[in-house]
């Protein structure tokens, strides 16, 4: 795949070789103005190049040199027709999938596991949500994804909708079936958007779920951040060109980007790509195989679980810690603050473990000495997370819901309301309510229910919500 450079590292070099004066900003001038704390954090030569907006820099709203010849050779890597770079994480690149080709009025497709990003893209887009209920995996407590027949019966009953977004892999790896989904959705003449936050690296190995680009979706957004080797922030959106107006998604990036992105943020998302493209396969077959190894070991420790299951990234390790009598939350405290391992993620009954390719054999066995570690207590009664079933559509758009007036009523009487803001608990982190949608008996109930920090509503008591006047 020729081209073993990183254009945009390339540019900043010659750049700061010219020692120019710096007339310009960032204010600190290339580090001349700058505290010594961020001199500790970012190093001199960090400060050097945290230059932006010259010309030999390019431009990330109208790319003509480096940032195009990046974006080109990411786009390559990763079987898409084009790339865009987004220094404002996946959240941006969310909203952009949804801004860039829906307008309001369209009926938009949304899991139950989708990430508080596409509320506001939905409110930009004006398009109204179609809520998919996703399997649940009874023993571990944790949403899996929206199977094909989901999608199928959703398609029948919403045959007008014009989009369907899915989460895959989700947070714990489990991936939906894209290739028969995207068979599904286009025949449906409807387009498919995927939120592949954490599946930046599954084109690297054949063991792993294949990418939303290789399934045939039309747009993909990539946290490369989360599982490559680019700066916290930086992600990727992916585009395929068949059913989208793709000048329309970049204008849609554009506009939800800042007008000065940080030069060394840049670089990252280069310099990952060309990360991958040197040895990508190599480094990511690794890391799945420490992943199993891991795994086998967890398997013979007393009192943990390891989640297995199909169509999951093995790299994302749940590790049910019920059989110690801890909670995952607890668990995750006793590492953190004992045994010096900090997971991904916990919740009610698992902890996450992330395996990437910076892991090799050494923090894998300390890990494990870690797990062996952990103490045993009673076991206590633990409440499975609830989620709403069935496939609603929402009453008013987010968009609408947004500029209405609203009111906030006690939660009981809430009932045959619609909801004027977001109700998630962590965990699982899948929004019960979204701005818009009918509030029922049910999930009234389910609120009353869970268990767990709440994202989203401003009474934490959860007595009162608001509702749309
Ligand atoms: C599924 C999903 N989508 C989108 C995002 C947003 O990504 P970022 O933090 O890069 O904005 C996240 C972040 O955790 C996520 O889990």
């Amino acid at each position: 795949m020729g081209n073993f450079s990183a254009p945009i590292a390339a540019a900043m070099k010659r750049y700061s070789a010219d020692e120019v004066l710096p007339f310009h900003t960032p204010g600190h001038k290339q580090g001349r103005g700058a505290h010594e704390l961020l001199h500790e954090l970012l190093t001199a030569e960090g400060l050097r190049q945290e230059v932006s907006l010259m010309e030999e820099l390019d431009d990330l709203h109208a790319p003509h040199s480096c940032i195009m010849e990046a974006q080109a050779l990411a786009a390559r890597l990763w079987h898409a027709d084009e790339c865009l770079f987004m220094v404002n994480g996946t959240t941006s690149a969310v909203q952009a999938m949804l801004f860039g080709t829906l307008k309001a009025g369209d009926l938009v497709m949304i899991p139950r596991n989708a990430h508080r990003s596409v509320i506001a893209g939905l409110i930009l887009s004006g398009a109204t949500p179609i809520f998919l209920p996703v399997d649940f995996d009874d023993e571990f407590n944790l949403p899996l994804n929206v199977s094909v027949e989901t999608i199928a019966r959703a398609i029948k009953k919403f045959p007008q909708a014009r989009a369907v977004l899915l989460v895959s892999p989700n947070y714990y790896g489990v991936a939906a079936e894209l290739q028969k989904i995207s068979k599904l959705v286009h025949a449906a003449g409807m387009i498919l958007l995927i939120d592949e936050a954490h599946g930046a690296h599954l084109t690297f190995c054949d063991e792993l779920p294949p990418s939303a680009m290789e399934a045939g979706a039309d747009l993909a957004a990539q946290s490369t951040h989360k599982i490559l080797g680019s700066l916290t922030q930086t992600s990727m959106l992916m585009l395929r060109k068949d059913f989208i107006d793709v000048e329309r998604v970049k204008r849609a990036a554009s506009l939800l980007q800042t007008t000065s992105p940080n030069q060394l943020l840049l670089a990252s998302l280069d310099i990952a790509r060309l990360q991958m493209q040197i040895d990508g396969q190599k480094k990511i077959c690794a890391a799945v195989e420490l992943s199993k190894r891991l795994r086998a070991e967890i398997k013979n420790i007393f009192g943990l679980k390891v989640f297995e299951g199909i169509n999951l990234d093995p790299t994302k390790v749940t590790v049910n810690v019920q059989g110690l009598g801890l909670t995952g939350q607890e668990a995750e405290e006793i590492l953190r603050r004992e045994l010096r391992v900090q997971c991904e993620l916990s919740d009610v009954t698992n902890l996450l473990f992330l395996v990437t390719f910076a892991d090799d054999e050494e923090t894998i066995s300390k890990l494990l000495d870690a797990l062996r570690r952990l103490p045993r207590r009673t076991p206590k009664k633990i409440l499975p997370p609830l989620l709403p079933k069935g496939i609603t559509v929402a009453k008013l758009s987010p968009r609408e819901t947004f500029y209405l007036p609203a009111e906030v009523v006690a939660l009981n009487e809430a009932v045959g309301r619609v909801c004027a803001e977001e109700v998630t608990f962590y965990p699982p982190g899948i929004p019960l309510l979204m701005p818009g949608e009918e509030i029922s008996a049910q999930v009234v109930e389910m609120i009353g229910h869970s268990q767990g920090r709440v994202i989203g509503m401003g009474d934490s008591t959860l007595a009162t919500i608001k509702v749309v006047a």
